[in-house]
């Protein structure tokens, strides 16, 4: 996940950020079953809140690709090649590409595609002082849709689609693969995506690291209306709504919620929306595949997974997609 790197509307950031955050929330509440969307849970506080999720000692999926990473780094950039454009959808906290860069043949050029306008910078600043010999070309836009890839300098030979922390797992199915198609369109005949996602396991494991003891899970999702509050001048009672995560095995995810402890009513930008006791709202989908439910899914997309690589407790997969031979 890329929480580090996003903020909350500044000057500066999109102007009409703030107008469609808005627009957004107004129309989540007004559609049943209600649904806000997940990409507003990254203010300043809230990236700082999923920093420390990441470090809860039930929140095994960064550990575990990290793992990953440090321990097949050398292997991955072996099998992605020499020259590669690097290109990353939401520009993570940085480490998991650092580790990735380190070990790339010559890549030529990275290119974080980010919304968040100061999170793209900070990225890139950091970035460009450990590797001065890698062109970094930041591109301001919305990941989900298609987006135009800068030109580097030095003809990479292959583009490489990076997408680590199981942010995919975020997508239903079909926005997962419309994702995935956009991935196989961006990245041509002759380039690879890599992808992590979070391997099924048993119940408790999974909706411990959704409800972590020490409660900053809770806190996380519940700062999504703190900052309604703050920024949309809403008047969400916080005593009143309460954190929910369960594991939905016929669906394949965790189910986040913020349930209305009681019948209230809440007033967002002079609109005002009704909440019965027990209502839910869906916050958050964590989808969880087998290696062989991603493979069914990415070969929708008319990709492969030609190589893999797990923890040493398989929790976690990081995957190498390249384009499936036409059939
Ligand atoms: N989206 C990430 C995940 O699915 C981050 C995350 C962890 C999260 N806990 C969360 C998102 C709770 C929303 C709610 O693992």
């Amino acid at each position: 996940m890329n929480a580090l790197t996003h903020r909350s509307p500044r000057p500066g950031d999109h102007p009409d950020a703030l107008a469609g955050m808005r627009a957004d929330v107004l129309h989540a509440l007004a559609t049943k079953p209600r649904r806000l969307p997940s990409k507003y849970f990254y203010d300043a506080r809230g990236s700082a809140l999923f920093e420390r999720i990441c470090g809860q000692p039930e929140y095994y999926l960064t550990r575990a690709e990290l793992e990953i990473m440090r321990g097949h780094a050398g292997a991955i950039a072996q099998a992605l090649g020499p020259d590669v454009l690097l290109v990353e959808y939401g520009s993570g906290s940085g480490m998991k590409t650092r580790l990735l860069l380190r070990h790339l043949h010559a890549p030529v050029a990275y290119v974080p595609v980010e919304i968040a306008h100061e999170a793209l910078l900070d990225s890139i600043v950091a970035l460009a002082k450990e590797f001065p010999h890698v062109e970094m070309l930041p591109v301001c836009a919305d990941f989900t849709r298609p987006v135009a890839l800068p030109r580097p300098r030095r003809a990479p030979r292959r583009t490489v689609v990076y997408f680590p922390g199981s942010t995919l797992g975020n997508f239903d199915a079909p926005e997962a693969l419309r994702l995935l198609k956009q991935m196989r369109a961006e990245m041509g005949r002759d380039g690879a995506a890599l992808v992590g996602i979070d391997l099924k396991k048993d119940r408790g494991t999974l909706e411990a690291a959704y409800n972590d003891a020490a409660g900053v899970t809770a806190e996380f999702t519940l700062n999504m209306l703190a900052r309604f509050n703050r920024e949309l001048g809403a008047d969400f009672d916080l005593s009143a709504f309460r954190h929910r995560a369960r594991w939905n095995a016929l669906a394949g995810r965790i189910e986040t919620h913020l349930v209305s402890t009681r019948a209230q009513a809440v007033c967002v930008a002079g609109h005002t929306f009704r909440f019965e006791a027990d209502e839910a709202m869906l916050v958050e989908y964590s989808c969880k595949y087998s290696p062989g439910e991603f493979a069914l899914l990415a070969a929708r997309a008319g990709l492969q997974a030609t190589r893999a690589w797990q923890d040493a407790g398989n929790r976690f997969s990081v995957q190498l997609l390249e384009a499936a031979p036409r059939s």
